[in-house]
Order: structure tokens, then C-alpha cells, then sequence
């Protein structure tokens, strides 16, 4: 798609999806690196509403910017809208870039952000994408900025409740985020010093917790801790829903395993059990140190292929390096815990006071 009759050279930025810790150091890495390549960048309010008819727009400049890295949230609003859902959705984004002459979108987003703006790009919309999820279940990068953020919080929660539950001689269960892929619960529960681990990846047996916990009884630890996915799946049951309404990428809204996996501990293990969610606590707050350096260097890469002409592309992590790799590549497969991993934290299941 081309832009006639623009005097400057203008780019769209827009964040969407649920928000995750380091996307305001990536507005902030894209608008400055794009003011020194001599453009001007427009950002779209709440995900791909901001494109589509009355979408409202926040112009970014350095002061608009000025700081922003380490605040948490996104100064852009953000959203769940999928265009490919609404009427007429990928001519109004032509329209709506058309009317602010803007030559390209940076979109950063997850799975869900990230599929439209692959199909964008295929329908002939200039588009550069940037790895965000807490759930870090994206393909074609390492890491996803915000997982790192997630991460502590969920192991410092962890952590802390040993006291109380040590104390009180109980089971705990934390409910970590994570509907398909289990990343922030395993690499919380390692942190924290969770006893046992549970995640969307495999179904879990309440016969082996059951066994776990009362081995740690018989050694006189009468406290466990365990670390549980919100898409964690029993052998002996089904996902925990808090509703069956999906958004417009056909996600159901998860919740309700610890509660559930509490009720079934207490009566098979003899044992008092108590429930706590993290919930939003996940992604809420300032970002780490290391999510605001990768925000801000992501959104650096994404400006350059933008100025490169590089369209279909999304910024990645490889090892220490900032890369591109294609959009396709990024949303092709959902990134998920691989089984070996998974076998080396199960030998540590149980152990610990
Ligand atoms: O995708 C990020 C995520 O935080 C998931 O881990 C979680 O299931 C979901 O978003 C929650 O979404 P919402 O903010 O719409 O409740």
C-alpha cells in the first residue's frame, strides 16, 4: 500500500493484547530511534481499535516519551479488538493509515497482535512486529519482554507464602497466568521454591501430589508449596473456567485450578490446604531491569526495519543478539515447555524445607 501526497515520512505504533511490563520502553525505543532517522510516529490507542473508524490517536515525541521506560502499563492503552472480526476491519486500517500518512505500523503484541499483523501484511499493509507476552509463548525469540517482570513477582509471592504455610503446617497452591504454556509457572516455582510444579503442558496426577506431599509429611515437612498454571489440566478432570465467553481471538477466560485442586488435596492427603492467585498482580507495576533493556532494544531493531524496508519481519532475541526473524515464524507454533525440561524440574519435586 502506498501513501501519495505525505510531506513526512510517518510511522504507526500501536500495543495490544493484554499488557505486559517494557511496552512503554518500547514506544519509547521506536520513537526515539525513529526521530533520529527523520520520521514522525502516531500512536494508535488501545490495540487495533486505534485503527479502525473513530480510533483515537497520541502523538509521540521525545517529550511525550521523556521517562517512560520505567513506568509500567502502556501509555497507549491497549485492547483485545481483532479487525479481521469487524466489518469492513481491513479497509479501515487502510483508511485510517491513509488519513494520518502513515507509511507502515510497528505492532506490539502477542500471539493474538501479531497474527493480524502477519495477515496485514500478507493483505498488503506495511507491517514490523515486536515480541510482548508475560507468558513468553512466542516463537522466534528467547524471550518475550514482560516475562522476566512476571517472573519475579510470581517467585517472590512464592517465596514469601513459605513462612505462613511452614507455620501453619499447610498446603499452599499459587495460581500462576499462563493459559497453553507454562514458562512464568516453572521458572517462578525453581525461583520461589515451589515443592511440586504443574503445568498446561501435562496433565498432572492428584495420585503422585498426593504422594509427594505425604512423603514430605513422613520426613516431618509439613508444609508444600506448589506452583500451578491457570491451563494446568488434571488427568482425572478438565480446564478450569471462570466463564465459557471467548474474546474475539477465541480465548475463554481461565481460573478456578488452585481453589478446585485445594478442595481435592484436603480430602485425599488429610492435609489443610489454602489457594492464592496472582492474577493481574503479574503483570502489574514497574518492569525489571531486564525487561526495560530488552523492551528498548527491540524497539530500536523494529524502527530499523522499518527503515530498511524489512515489512513482514518482528524483532527477536537470539542469545544476546537483537535479529529479525519473519512475522510467520513468530506465530506460527506457541512456544511451550519443553518435555525435557520438564522431566530435570520434576527431580526436585518434594525436596526442599
Ligand atoms: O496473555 C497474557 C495473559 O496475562 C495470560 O497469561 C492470561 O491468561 C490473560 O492474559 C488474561 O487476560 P485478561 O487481561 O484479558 O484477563
Amino acid at each position: 500500500m502506498a501513501i501519495t501526497g505525505c510531506k513526512k515520512k510517518q510511522i504507526a505504533v500501536l500495543t495490544g493484547g493484554g499488557d505486559a511490563p517494557g511496552l512503554n520502553a518500547v514506544i519509547r525505543g521506536i520513537t526515539v530511534k525513529a526521530i533520529s532517522l527523520g520520521y514522525d510516529v502516531i500512536g494508535f490507542k488501545k490495540g487495533w481499535a486505534g485503527l479502525l473508524n473513530q480510533g483515537e490517536t497520541h502523538p509521540l515525541d521525545l517529550d511525550q516519551v521523556a521517562s517512560i521506560h520505567v513506568t509500567g502499563g502502556t501509555i497507549l492503552g491497549t485492547s483485545r479488538t481483532n479487525p479481521y472480526k469487524e466489518e469492513n476491519g481491513v479497509n479501515q486500517v487502510k483508511e485510517s493509515l491513509k488519513k494520518h500518512c502513515c507509511e507502515a505500523i510497528i505492532a506490539i503484541g502477542g500471539e493474538d497482535t501479531l497474527g493480524v499483523a502477519n495477515k496485514l501484511n500478507k493483505d498488503g499493509i506495511k507491517v514490523v512486529g515486536v515480541p510482548k507476552t508475560i507468558d513468553n509463548d512466542l516463537s522466534g525469540t528467547d524471550y518475550t519482554f514482560g516475562f522476566d517482570t512476571s517472573v519475579n513477582i510470581a517467585a517472590k509471592a512464592i517465596r514469601d507464602l513459605h513462612t505462613t504455610a511452614e507455620s501453619h503446617r499447610r498446603i499452599m497452591i499459587v495460581e500462576i497466568m499462563g493459559r497453553h504454556a507454562g514458562w512464568i509457572t516453572m521458572h517462578a516455582s525453581i525461583a520461589g521454591g515451589a515443592h511440586i510444579t504443574l503445568l498446561p503442558e501435562e496433565k498432572f496426577d492428584l495420585n503422585e501430589i498426593c504422594k509427594v506431599i505425604k512423603n514430605r509429611q513422613d520426613k516431618g515437612k509439613n508444609h508444600t508449596i506448589i506452583a500451578v498454571s491457570e491451563g494446568a489440566v488434571p488427568k482425572q478432570g478438565d480446564m478450569a473456567l471462570q466463564t465459557k465467553e471467548k474474546d474475539a481471538f477465541g480465548h475463554v477466560r481461565l481460573g478456578g485450578i488452585a481453589q478446585g485442586l485445594c478442595e481435592e488435596l484436603e480430602k485425599s492427603c488429610g492435609q489443610e490446604c489454602r489457594h492464592v492467585v496472582l492474577g493481574h498482580l503479574q503483570r502489574a507495576g514497574a518492569p525489571s531491569a531486564f525487561d526495560v533493556v530488552l523492551g528498548t532494544r527491540l524497539g530500536v531493531k523494529a524502527m530499523e526495519l522499518i527503515d530498511k524496508k524489512e515489512f513482514g519481519k518482528m524483532a527477536a532475541l537470539k542469545g544476546t543478539e537483537i535479529v529479525s526473524v519473519d512475522l510467520q515464524e513468530a506465530v506460527g507454533t506457541l512456544k511451550t515447555v519443553p518435555k525435557e525440561f520438564i522431566k530435570e524440574e520434576k527431580l526436585f519435586w518434594g525436596i526442599d524445607d
